[in-house]
């Protein structure tokens, strides 16, 4: 079921049109549905009956607070990559003992503020972090929690920019490596080793890359375990794919049967950390044509949104579909477009050759699949300040986000009190 759908012509996110929220908060704007966001949950949560298994939300993909706490409020964890999204997860009320601290460079302070807080597991992607580990948790007097983070080496046959699964990747420690990795965490006396940890890679749109990892880590748990090692978690990471165009990727539960199948036997507790699947489809940008610009090639209609508040088309060549948030007619003819933002630079684009139906300044577009990696990645370049963020549920709205005033961009910033002021 679509959350965002067109009623009496106009596109609603569940019983709200975009067109009335654009009225109150201006655009462009993000747009979260709650009902989505809660039914790719309760399908995450479903697929998993019956397992020994739990959710750490993947904060990096969405972290604005209203939807971590969404998604608390219906047991996720979380899974962290800073102290800041910790911050996040506290503040919207995930227990210190659910949250899950993934990344491939944490500074000694991070750690230290990670074991203060109390996180419950700690996935170290290196030998010189478990020294570290070790060290701020000595200095703390007290025993950290973690998994290792390996690296299977399987191809996740995703975009190059998010794959994470490759030996030429520089995320986790080798599979071929990761014994002589457990043996060191062994001997330090301040570490517990919990389980070992993976994560292949994002936008995967086959579970055939996680059934070859799966059964490359499970040879690797028996191995530690005949080591001596005690191994109770295996943190299978996230990277569930979305729709953005064509793709189809698998059903939670198709995904799920692979995992279970592949898994029988291991005794071990699951965790996943799916980010993108549970909010992706859930978001929407909203943006208003600011004027339409016939070339001899093609049109270029110029918004007022840019690769500033999204940069996945820019970045990754990542297609988002576009609708108007009116229905065009059924018969409306298409015209050949780009639709761009208004940033002086070429790669300033949110899609290339897309036909759509004319559309004219004042007129709102909608771009889709925009709840994962939207917001999080934008930025305030050209001094243009970050888009707001609403979220709507049933027949309410509320801004989650506000956007912040040019006043309070520049109160941030000082001049040198060595600088003169300019005399009028
Ligand atoms: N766990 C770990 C350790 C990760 O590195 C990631 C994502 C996730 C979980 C969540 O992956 P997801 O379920 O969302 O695929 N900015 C890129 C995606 C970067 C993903 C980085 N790691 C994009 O816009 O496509």
């Amino acid at each position: 079921m679509s959350f965002f759908t067109y009623k009496n012509g106009e596109m609603h996110a569940e019983g709200v049109t975009l067109a009335s929220i654009a009225a109150q908060v201006g655009s462009p704007f993000y747009c979260y549905s709650a009902g989505a966001l809660r039914a790719a949950w309760k399908e995450f949560a479903d697929g998993m009956k019956g397992m020994n298994a739990s959710i750490c939300y993947a904060m990096k993909a969405n972290s604005n607070l209203a939807v971590v706490r969404l998604f608390g409020e219906m047991g996720a964890g979380a899974d962290i990559v800073s102290v800041g999204e910790m911050r996040r997860a506290l503040a919207a009320g995930i227990p210190a003992n659910r949250i899950i601290y993934s990344g491939v460079g944490k500074k000694p302070s991070e750690l230290m503020a990670a074991l203060e807080a109390g996180v419950g597991q700690i996935n170290v992607e290196s030998s010189a972090e478990l020294e570290t580990l070790n060290a701020v948790a000595g200095q703390l007097g007290v025993k950290a929690d973690i998994t290792i983070r390996v690296n299977p080496d399987v191809d996740a046959k995703t975009h190059a920019k998010i794959t994470t699964g490759r030996k030429e990747n520089k995320f986790g420690i080798d599979i071929d490596l990761a014994r002589e990795a457990f043996a060191l965490a062994g001997r330090l006396p301040n570490l517990k080793v919990v389980g070992v940890a993976m994560h292949i890679g994002s936008q995967l749109t086959e579970v055939q890359p996680y059934r070859d990892a799966i059964v490359r880590v499970r040879e690797l748990i028996t191995q530690l375990r005949t080591d001596g090692h005690k191994i109770d978690r295996f943190d299978i990471g996230g990277g569930l794919g979305i729709v953005y165009a064509d793709e189809t990727p698998p059903s939670i539960a198709e995904f799920m049967a692979v995992v279970a199948k592949e898994t029988a036997g291991l005794d071990c507790e699951l965790t996943f950390e799916p980010g993108r699947r549970l909010v992706g489809e859930a978001g929407v940008l909203v943006s208003e044509v600011i004027l339409v610009k016939p070339g001899s090639a093609k049109t270029f209609v110029i918004v007022d949104a840019a690769m500033n508040d999204l940069i996945r088309p820019t970045l990754y060549e990542a297609w988002h579909d576009i609708m108007p948030v009116r229905q065009p007619r059924p018969d409306a003819a298409t015209i050949r477009c780009d639709i761009v933002g208004p940033i002086c630079e070429s790669g300033d684009f949110l899609a290339q050759n897309r036909d759509l139906p004319p559309l004219a300044a004042g007129d709102l577009i909608m771009v889709r699949s925009a709840g994962a990696y939207g917001a999080v990645m934008s930025s305030s370049y050209n001094t243009r300040p970050l888009i707001p963020e609403v979220m709507v549920d049933g027949t309410r709205f509320a801004v989650v986000r506000p956007r912040p005033t040019i006043e309070e961009m520049l109160s941030a910033e000082r001049i040198p009190p060595w600088m003169e002021k300019i005399k009028a």
